[in-house]
C-alpha cells in the first residue's frame, strides 16, 4: 500500500517545534492522528494572529478541513482534554465532529498524578523532573494490566469491571499516597459524567485510519516529545513513558508500517532539555541564558525554564537511524542570530575514547566531552527570511554542515514563529511529498 503519509517526529528532547511544522504541513493532508503521550506535550502553534498551545489535540485543528485522531497509545486525561476543547471553542475553533479519540486509549486518572509525586519523592536525589501529569502512572496500569481503557467507561455500574479496577486502584493508591483517602466510587461517578461528553467522539482509530487510507485520504502522524525521550530509545531513565520515535506509530494507531510512507525529523538549530538527565552541550551561566532568553525556551506545558545546549550532531544522527528520516525541519534557526561563534557537537570524549555513537548507559553519557566545531556566526538576520538563498552565506554553510553530519537533508528551514517565516526548499530530493500549498 504506497502512501504519502508522513510521519512528524522529534529527533532531540522534545520541544523542537513540532507544533509549528505540522500546523504548516496540515493542509495538504485530511487526517492528522497523535499515537502517543499525553498532554505532557505542549505544541505551540501561531496562527490567525494569536498563540495556540495545544497539549493533547493534534496540532491538525486549526485547520477546518482535517480530521484530528487521537491513538490507542495516547494517555487521555478527560479534565485536561475538555479543558482543551473548551478553549478552542472559546477562541473561534470547532472541535465538534473533527476529533476522534481511540476507544483503547487509557485514561489518565486524578490517582495517577498522587502516584506520580510520590514516585518522584522517592527517587530523592536523583529525580527525573517529570511533567506531574500522571503520564508514567498511567502508562504503568497499562503495562500492569490494570489500567482504565476508554471503551470501559460505557458501563459504570458499581459491580461492573470498571468498578471492580477502581475499586482496586484506588485502594493501592490510598495505601501508598499520603493526604486524604480517594473515593473509588466517587472517581465511578465522575466517569459517568466523562463518558457522557467523551461518547460522541469515541471510535475505532485503527479503523478510522484503515478507511481513511483506503480512501487516498493522506494521514500526517504527528508525535510528541523526542526520540531521546523514548522509553526505548532516549537518555533511560530519564525519559517519558512512551515511544515518542517511529515504532510508535504502529501500535499507537493500529497501522501497518507501510502506511507511514515518509518521516521529517524536526530539530532544533541548538538543543534544549527539560527535566533531569545528561545534556553534553549544555551550557551553564552567561551562554546558555541568552539562548534561553532569545528562543523564548521555557516549558509550553509546565513554564519550567529549558536547559539549553549546543548543536548535537551525535544526538541528530542517532534519531535520524532510529526513525529512518527522510528529511529534516531545522526551527529556530534565528534564534542563533545574535551569536558571533556557533559550535556543533560532532562527537564525544568518554575517558580516552572518543565515539559518534550514543551511549547506552546515561552515566557515561552525563560523564561524555563534546567535541565541537566552530563556525563563525552570520553577519545579517535570518529572522523572517522566507527563501533560502536569502539566508546570509555563514547560515547557509551552517544547515549544509548539518546535512552532512546528519546524512539527511534540510528540506524545511523556520526563521521565526509565525507561519509564514519558514523556508520550504523546493530544490531538496524529498519536497515531492511536501503539499503545494505549504
Ligand atoms: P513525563 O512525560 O511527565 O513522565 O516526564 C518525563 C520527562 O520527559 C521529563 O524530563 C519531562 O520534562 C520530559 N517531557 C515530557 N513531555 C515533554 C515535552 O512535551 N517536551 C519536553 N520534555 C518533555
Amino acid at each position: 500500500m504506497p502512501t504519502d503519509n508522513l510521519a512528524v517526529i522529534g529527533a532531540q528532547w522534545g520541544d523542537e517545534g513540532k507544533g509549528k511544522i505540522v500546523d504548516l504541513l496540515a493542509p495538504a493532508f485530511s487526517v492528522v492522528a497523535r499515537y502517543q503521550g499525553g498532554h505532557n506535550a505542549g505544541h505551540t502553534v501561531h496562527a490567525r494572529g494569536r498563540k495556540f498551545v495545544l497539549h493533547l489535540v493534534p496540532s491538525g485543528i486549526l485547520h477546518a478541513d482535517v480530521t484530528c485522531l487521537i491513538g490507542n497509545g495516547v494517555v487521555v486525561d478527560p479534565t485536561a482534554l475538555f479543558s482543551e476543547l473548551d478553549q478552542l471553542v472559546a477562541e473561534g475553533i470547532d472541535p465538534q465532529g473533527r476529533l476522534r479519540i481511540s476507544d483503547r486509549a487509557h485514561v489518565i486518572l486524578p490517582y495517577h498524578r498522587d502516584l506520580e509525586r510520590v514516585a518522584e519523592q522517592s527517587r530523592g536525589s536523583r529525580p527525573i523532573g517529570t511533567t506531574s501529569r500522571g503520564i508514567g502512572p498511567a502508562y504503568e496500569d497499562k503495562a500492569a494490566r490494570r489500567g482504565v481503557r476508554i471503551v470501559d467507561l460505557a458501563d459504570t455500574s458499581d459491580e461492573g469491571p470498571l468498578a471492580q479496577t477502581l475499586r482496586a486502584n484506588v485502594d493501592a493508591r490510598n495505601r501508598l499516597c499520603g493526604g486524604g483517602a480517594v473515593s473509588w466510587l466517587e472517581a465511578l461517578a465522575d466517569l459517568g459524567r466523562v463518558w457522557a461528553r467523551l461518547e460522541p467522539m469515541v471510535t475505532d482509530v485503527s479503523s478510522y485510519l484503515d478507511d481513511a487510507i483506503r480512501a487516498n485520504q493522506r494521514v500526517l502522524f504527528e508525535g510528541a516529545q523526542g526520540t531521546m525521550l523514548d522509553v526505548d530509545h532516549g537518555t533511560y531513565p530519564f525519559v517519558s513513558s512512551s515511544n515518542g520515535s517511529i515504532g510508535g506509530v504502529c501500535t499507537g494507531l493500529g497501522v501497518g508500517p507501510s502506511a507511514i510512507g515518509r518521516v521529517l525529523g524536526i530539530v532544533k538549530a541548538y538543543t534544549t532539555r527539560v527535566g533531569e538527565g545528561p545534556l553534553p552541550t549544555e551550557l551553564n551561566g552567561d551562554a546558555g541564558n541568552t539562548l534561553r532568553e532569545s528562543g523564548q525556551e521555557y516549558g509550553a506545558s509546565t513554564g519550567r525554564p529549558r536547559r539549553c545546549g549546543w548543536f548535537d550532531a551525535v544526538v541528530a544522527r542517532y534519531a535520524a537511524r532510529i526513525n529512518g528520516l527522510d528529511a529534516l525541519a531545522l526551527t529556530k534557526l534565528d534564534v542563533l542570530d545574535s551569536v558571533d561563534e556557533v559550535n556543533v557537537c560532532v562527537g564525544y570524549r568518554c575517558g580516552d575514547q572518543r565515539t559518534t555513537k550514543m551511549p547506552a548507559d546515561p552515566a557515561v553519557l552525563a560523564r561524555c566531552q563534546p567535541e565541537y566545531e566552530t563556525w563563525p556566526g552570520w553577519s545579517a538576520p535570518t529572522a523572517g527570511v522566507r527563501s533560502f538563498d536569502a539566508l546570509p552565506s555563514a547560515a547557509q554553510r551552517y544547515v549544509a554542515r548539518l546535512e552532512e553530519l546528519t546524512g539527511v537533508p534540510v528540506a524545511i528551514v523556520s526563521t521565526g514563529s509565525d507561519r509564514a517565516d519558514t523556508i520550504i526548499r523546493t530544490d531538496s530530493v524529498v519536497t515531492t511529498w511536501l503539499p503545494a500549498s505549504a
